[in-house]
C-alpha cells in the first residue's frame, strides 16, 4: 500500500544491502522506521517485541528468518535450532508454524549447499503469495460490502463498518485480511465509514489502523473497545469485520482480546459479523477452538502502562495504575463459530462451518 504515494510492503529483501528490511511498527504511529534483519535472532526479535505482527506477516517474517539462518550454516542441526527460535516466539498465530514448516519440509530434502538459495527463493514466494491472496479477499470482501451498502440505502449513505485490532496491511505483507475489503470497496467509490477500536493494551487499532486508513484516505473514527456495543444499538454499525490468529477447522474464531464481546454484541443486535482470513490460517488439526487454540498471555505491563507521544514530541511509557498493582493480559480470546456470520476467505465467503471451509478447501476433506 502506498504512504506518502510510496508503494511498500511490510518486509522485503534488501539486494543491494543483503538484508531483510520491515517496517518496524513499534515506532508507529509516531515514526515510518525501516529496520534490517540480519539473522534468524533478529527475525525471532522482531516478531516477538511485535516490531512485526498480525498472523500473516509474523508467518513471512518467519520464513525470513529461516533464509537468513541457512546463510550462516545450513547443516540439519542449523536448521532444526532456527525453527526451533522462531517457533517459540508467540503462539497463538498458526501462520508461524504453517510458515517454518512449508519451508523446511522443502528444504530438508536438499543438498546442505542449496539450502539457502532456495530458502531466500521460498521466503519471497511465499510474501507474493500472501500479497494475492490478500488481493482475493479484498475482491470477495467488497462485493459483500457493495451488497450490503446497496441494500441499506439509495441515499448513498455511508456504510459504517466495525472493526477490530489491526488487519490490515501491516498485518500482512499487503492489502491486509479485514482491511482489503474496505480498501477495494473505498478505491471502486462505495461511501464507507470505519469505527476503529483502539484495541487495549497494544493499542494496534488507535495506531495501526487508524494510521493505515489515514494515509488511505479512508473516512474513520477511533473509538474505546467498550463503545461498539453501544453503536450496534443505535444502528449505527452496519457491519464487523476482524481478522483472525487462527481458525479452527469447524470456523471457532481466535483473535485479538475483546473481539468474542463484539461479536456478542453483534449477535445481540442483527449486525452480520464477518471473519477475513487467508487459507494458512486454518488449523484443520483442531475442532474445537475454545478447548484447543493456545492463548498468548504477555508482559503485565502491557496493560499497567501506554506509550504515546508527549506535548513536545517526546515518545514515553506512563503508568495507569497505581504503582505494583497485579495485572494479567490475556491477547486473545475465541468467537464460537454460531456467532461468525460468514468466513472471507481467498476462494470466496462460506459459513462459520466445517462444510463450509471444506467446500472451498475440498482437498481438505479427510485430512487433518
Ligand atoms: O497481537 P497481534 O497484533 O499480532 O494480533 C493481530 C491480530 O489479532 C489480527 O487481527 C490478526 O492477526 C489478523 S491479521 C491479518
Amino acid at each position: 500500500m502506498k504512504v506518502n504515494g510510496r508503494h511498500y510492503r511490510t518486509i522485503w529483501y534488501d539486494d543491494a544491502a543483503a538484508v531483510v528490511e520491515i517496517i518496524d511498527q513499534t515506532e508507529l504511529p509516531h515514526a515510518l522506521v525501516i529496520r534490517a534483519l540480519r539473522s534468524v535472532d533478529d527475525a525471532a526479535e522482531a516478531i516477538r517485541v511485535m516490531r512485526v505482527r498480525g498472523a500473516p506477516l509474523i508467518g513471512a517474517t518467519a520464513a525470513w528468518g529461516l533464509a537468513l539462518a541457512m546463510r550462516r550454516g545450513a547443516q540439519d542441526d542449523d536448521l532444526d535450532r532456527a525453527v526451533d527460535v522462531l517457533a517459540a516466539t508467540r503462539p497463538t498465530a498458526i501462520n508461524l508454524q504453517w510458515a517454518l514448516r512449508t519451508v523446511a519440509d522443502r528444504l530438508r530434502p536438499l543438498a546442505v549447499d542449496d539450502r539457502a538459495p532456495e530458502a531466500a527463493r521460498l521466503a519471497a514466494a511465499l510474501c507474493d503469495e500472501d500479497v494475492a491472496i490478500n488481493a482475493a479477499i479484498g475482491a470477495h470482501g467488497s462485493e459483500l460490502i457493495e451488497r450490503l451498502w446497496r441494500a441499506k440505502s439509495a441515499a448513498q449513505e455511508p456504510l459504517h463498518v466495525l472493526t477490530h485490532c489491526n488487519a490490515g496491511w501491516l498485518a500482512t505483507v499487503d492489502w491486509g485480511t479485514a482491511l482489503a475489503p474496505i480498501y477495494r470497496a473505498h478505491d471502486a467509490g462505495i461511501p464507507l465509514h470505519v469505527w476503529v477500536d483502539e484495541t487495549r493494551p497494544r493499542n494496534q487499532g488507535a495506531a495501526l489502523t487508524a494510521w493505515e486508513l489515514a494515509a488511505h484516505g479512508v473516512p474513520h473514527d477511533v473509538i474505546v473497545d467498550n463503545a461498539g456495543g453501544h453503536l450496534m444499538q443505535h444502528g449505527r454499525v452496519d457491519l464487523v469485520i476482524t481478522g483472525t490468529d487462527r481458525t479452527a477447522a469447524n470456523g471457532d474464531v481466535c483473535n485479538k482480546i475483546g473481539t468474542y464481546l463484539k461479536a456478542l454484541a453483534a449477535h445481540d443486535t442483527g449486525v452480520p459479523f464477518y471473519v477475513a482470513l487467508p487459507g494458512p490460517t486454518i488449523d484443520w488439526s483442531i475442532d474445537d477452538g475454545l478447548r484447543d487454540i493456545p492463548i498468548e498471555e504477555r508482559d503485565a505491563a502491557e496493560v499497567t502502562h501506554v506509550s504515546g507521544m508527549l506535548a513536545d514530541g517526546e515518545v514515553a511509557d506512563v503508568r495507569v495504575t497505581p504503582a505494583g498493582v497485579t495485572a494479567r493480559n490475556f491477547a486473545f480470546d475465541v468467537t464460537p463459530a454460531r456467532l461468525v456470520s460468514g468466513l472471507i476467505t481467498e476462494r470466496g465467503v462460506c459459513a462459520a462451518s466445517r462444510e463450509g471451509l471444506l467446500a472451498l478447501y475440498p482437498e481438505r476433506r479427510g485430512v487433518s
